[in-house]
């Protein structure tokens, strides 16, 4: 299960030519539990599929002869500034998918001076991740069981540099993962959620015969609620970005109680499936915000023309999660440098030719009305 079919390629391709082609060269270079942990969602996998699904059906309007003479696509975001709207999503485990896991992903990223959000069950401890990274980078916190540990996670990831911290709030469990099931995967024994090191675990539970196996447990017991966003936002300086909202009254609620910013994210389909795709629950989210704070958006992201959408109807920034994993996976830090770089090119080629030069020229009149005939 923790052999890696093949060796990462030394050489990158010709016929790599978009993020999507990756795919193939990540999948022969994983073992079947780590491509079924990395590329599964849960349950049917709908959601997965409909994220990616979602952006296909959106059409955008060409617009010809536009000045382009001062192009950019810089961006200010949680204080600092930023070349581009993609960051690297938070992913765990990430020696799955090379032996070096996350430092390759740091340095890639850093290559191509992209944010990295560094999950909480990261594979390298999320100090050596700061010593390699020369990017600015966002800590993603589980809020977890013990609140002391949580505080140290909270007090280490302000030491090393980080720059935001991210709490996801989308998986208080698991989802269904029968993909993952159905590949037999368990972590290999050199893959481990090193920061989590010490703490204290949830006292099992044992369902009586017949009883539940989650409620009444004390994970669920200790699952985090909106006290424990007012409590974070009181604990650190750091600013406090929500993932995992999906839906109007949770963005207002997300500001009420302190959020910096958002991320319109399903967790790439692997928790709750049947979710719809989050391109679709973004107009929604965007208009209850108002832009009182910034709106980043995962899920389903594959191609320059997705990123310009998510922009179109109300993000200020994307993420990208398992397409850089294949970069990784593939050829390591090389791999994800030129994932971002071509998603990155691919974005001011869609900018170019729809008269768009700024960031901020992107708006929802880049978008064809919903059906045709379009105007
Ligand atoms: C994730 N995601 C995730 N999110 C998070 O907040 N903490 C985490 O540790 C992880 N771990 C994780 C592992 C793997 C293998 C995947 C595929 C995803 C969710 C991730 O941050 C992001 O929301 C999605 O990956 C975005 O969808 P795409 O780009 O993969 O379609
Ligand atoms: C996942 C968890 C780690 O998606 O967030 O696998």
């Amino acid at each position: 299960m923790s052999s890696h079919p093949l060796p990462p390629l030394a050489q990158i391709p010709a016929q790599i030519a978009a993020p999507s082609d990756y795919e193939a060269f990540a999948r022969e270079r994983m073992s079947i539990g780590a491509w079924a942990y990395i590329n599964g969602g849960a349950a049917d996998e709908l959601t997965a599929a409909e994220n990616s699904a979602a952006f296909s059906r959106l059409r955008l309007r060409q617009q010809v002869l536009a000045d382009l003479r001062n192009a950019s696509t810089e961006l200010e975001l949680l204080g600092d500034t930023f070349d581009y709207p993609i960051f690297l999503a938070p992913i765990a485990y990430q020696k799955l998918a090379h032996p070096q896991g996350e430092l390759l992903t740091a340095l890639g990223a850093s290559a191509m001076r992209a944010g990295m959000v560094v999950s909480t069950q990261a594979s390298t401890s999320l100090e050596d991740i700061a010593t390699a990274a020369s990017a600015p980078l966002w800590f993603q916190l589980y809020i977890q069981p013990d609140r002391s540990f949580t505080e140290n996670l909270v007090r280490r990831a302000e030491q090393a540099g980080y720059r935001a911290l991210v709490l996801t709030v989308d998986a208080p469990v698991n989802g269904v993962r029968n993909h993952e099931q159905r590949a037999g995967f368990r972590l290999p024994a050199e893959v481990d959620a090193v920061n989590l090191h010490g703490m204290r675990a949830v006292p099992e539970h044992t369902a009586q015969a017949g009883g539940s196996a989650l409620f009444g447990s004390p994970l669920l017991a200790s699952a985090p609620t909106w006290k424990d966003v007012e409590w974070l936002v009181g604990l650190t300086r750091l600013p406090v970005v929500l993932k995992g909202i999906t839906n109007a009254e949770d963005a207002q609620r997300a500001i009420e109680f302190g959020a910096a910013g958002i991320i319109v994210s399903n967790h790439g389909g692997r928790t709750l499936d049947t979710m719809p795709a989050t391109i679709d629950a973004l107009p929604a989210v965007a208009k209850a915000v108002n832009r009182r704070i910034p709106i980043l958006l995962d899920g389903g992201i594959r191609r320059g023309t997705d990123i310009f959408k998510a922009l179109a109807l109300g993000a200020t920034a994307t993420l990208i999660g398992r397409p850089y994993i294949y970069g990784l996976a593939a050829a390591g830090a090389p791999g994800v440098a030129h994932v971002l770089h071509m998603l990155r090119t691919e974005l001011e080629i869609t900018m170019a030719l729809t008269g768009r030069p700024t960031l901020n020229d992107i708006d929802a009149s880049a978008l064809c009305s919903s059906s045709p005939p379009y105007a």
